[in-house]
């Protein structure tokens, strides 16, 4: 069952071509500018006049959850908040009628985020859930929502589940700001033709993995790694830290990278590798800077870039390519080095995977 892989999570990082393009077949046609969505077309007036949507999630679902507030609000121009479940549900929180809660989540049975949007329901926001496992209980209390399609995922790590909530909540970001008027129509175009293009360029991000291999090799025995990465990459630097931690158990931060000067940057020194997710983005001559500021410290960088960026190519220790992509959808193909950085590091210890210590698939505990 895992079609020759050695591994869940690696069959599962392998098959993010096929689970993004399952994800947008039948939702996105570039080439005739439309995008279908129901749960979205059905719910239209209340999305667009909402004076705020609130991304309630655990996790890796949090982390494209923060990722989905960046594009929202870039897109829609409506005001997002992303709340940890957790946290939202114990501490009384502000919904009003007409506010759209977005769930995320996998399994659709953690706990907290379940409990969050039954309470935020009560209050009378309409729950609009985004979920991989068909029929569960989070779809079940969602009043309207997207499958994510990415099929079943066996390894504790989210990966795959992970970039087919990213392409659900862009393609519903493209049609939200569509129809509100606050993206127009030749941005719409190109965002869906780029998005689009997505599954295609996946494998050139995959067929860096016998290299990542050998990173993960260079650097297992390090006790921490910092991860840094700004604008639409910072969560994507939380994610490879959470990946990191959860198969390695290596500790591991992520941070926006202008961020480490207000403290990380004390951790720097020679045994510390930073990974940069350094993509050719407008952050780009801010990010160059930051790396500057670790190798001044003898840090090593490890910097994740699209493919042919010489500057950083000289200034970095290691580094990994991607292929160019828009900086809206390119943490779909960034995201996969984090992946296989953090898988091929737990397996270059000799480490469980698939079923990482104190860990379960879903928590359906508080
Ligand atoms: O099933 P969910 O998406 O609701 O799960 C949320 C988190 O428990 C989950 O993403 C967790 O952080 C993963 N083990 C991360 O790889």
């Amino acid at each position: 069952e895992k079609g020759g892989y050695d591994h869940f999570m690696l069959k599962e990082i392998f098959e993010q071509p096929s689970t993004v393009f399952d994800c947008l077949r039948g939702r996105v046609d570039a080439a005739n500018g439309t995008i279908t969505m129901a749960g979205v077309e059905a719910n239209i007036d209340i999305l667009k006049n909402a004076p705020r949507i609130l991304i309630i999630a655990c996790g890796t679902s949090w982390h494209a959850g923060l990722l989905a507030e960046y594009i929202f609000e870039e897109l829609c121009r409506t005001p997002v908040e992303v709340e940890y479940a957790s946290e939202f549900r114990y501490r009384n929180p502000i919904v009003n009628k007409g506010d759209v809660i977005i769930a995320v989540s996998q399994s659709g049975e953690t706990a907290d985020t379940l409990v969050a949007i039954e309470k935020a329901k009560e209050q009378g926001a309409l729950i609009f859930g985004i979920v991989n496992v068909v029929g569960s209980s989070i779809a079940r209390v969602s009043q309207a929502g997207a499958y994510t399609h990415a099929g079943p995922e066996i390894g504790v790590a989210s990966t795959k589940a992970f970039t087919a909530q990213l392409a659900v909540l862009t393609i519903i970001a493209l049609k939200l700001g569509y129809e509100k008027g606050t993206l127009d129509n030749k941005r719409f175009l190109h965002l869906m033709n780029e998005l689009q293009d997505i599954p295609e360029k996946i494998p050139a991000a995959l067929n860096q993995a016998e290299h990542v291999k050998q990173l993960a090799y260079k650097y297992k025995d390090a006790r921490d790694f910092l991860y840094l990465g700004r604008g639409y990459n910072f969560p994507i630097a939380l994610e490879g830290a959470l990946k990191l931690k959860e198969i390695s158990y290596i500790h591991a931060e992520g941070y926006p990278a202008a961020e480490m000067k207000h403290g990380p940057i004390a951790l720097v020194d020679e045994n510390l590798p930073v990974v940069f997710i350094a993509t050719k983005d407008s952050y780009h001559e801010k990010i160059i800077s930051n790396i500057q500021e670790i190798k001044a410290r003898k840090g090593k960088v490890i910097a994740v870039i699209t493919e042919g960026d010489d500057v950083i190519a000289k200034m970095a220790d290691d580094v990994i390519e991607v292929p160019a992509a828009d900086e809206l959808v390119a943490p779909m193909l960034s995201v996969i080095p984090m992946q296989l950085l953090a898988y091929y590091i737990g397996v270059a210890k000799g480490l469980d995977v698939d079923k990482p210590r104190n860990l379960a698939k879903s928590v359906t505990v508080e």
